[in-house]
């Protein structure tokens, strides 16, 4: 698989731990109204999952797939969906579901477009946030852990498409 791991960041057990209390934190913090959680594929995957089986009240599920334009280094302001929820937006509580916030381009180019759609409210839920950005327009409402600054990969994440099988959250060599 190319690349070897340095060292295991956060176990099965400390993410479980984590997930569940995020799963607390987010029932009580909408009491009423329509939630729909938006996961943006792919790193949000196995997250997600764990996520809203652990969340105890009604929600409904979607995902986003945003083009990135092949090249994360050029921050255009302009994002294309290749894949658009086919749930409505409107009037809803909108939770958008990260695996990591890096230089947290990929939400400043999204949170505007979910903004036109009118939800009621719009939050960002991410796992991981190495809170480096420094340009975050909208601050994550949830977040799991406060991430070093190094390549992580696992539990969803990948390097090259590689490891995000594995259930462990783990930095690279
Ligand atoms: C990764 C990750 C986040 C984003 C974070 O996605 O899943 O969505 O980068 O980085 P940023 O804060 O610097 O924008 P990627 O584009 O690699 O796609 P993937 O989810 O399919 O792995």
């Amino acid at each position: 698989m190319g690349r070897a791991l340095r060292r295991v960041v956060y176990n099965e057990q400390d993410i479980a731990r984590r997930v569940r209390d995020m799963g607390t934190e987010i029932t009580s913090a909408y009491p009423d109204g329509d939630l729909l959680v938006l996961g943006l594929l792919k790193g949000s995957f196995i997250f997600l999952s764990d996520l809203v089986r652990q969340i105890t009240r009604p929600l409904q599920v979607d995902f986003l797939v945003a083009s990135s334009y092949g090249d994360k280094t050029f921050s255009s302001g302009a994002v294309r969906l290749l894949y658009d929820p086919e749930t409505e937006l409107e009037g809803k509580h909108i939770l958008l579901v990260e695996d990591i916030v890096d230089t947290g381009r990929t939400l400043g180019r999204l949170m505007d477009l979910l903004k036109a759609r009118n939800p009621r409210s719009l939050e960002v839920c991410a796992l991981l946030h190495k809170h480096i950005a420094t340009e975050l327009k909208h601050p994550t409402r949830f977040v799991g852990f406060d991430a070093p600054n190094e390549f992580l990969v696992g539990y969803g994440l990948d390097h090259a498409e590689n490891f995000r099988h594995i259930p462990y959250i783990a930095s690279l060599q």
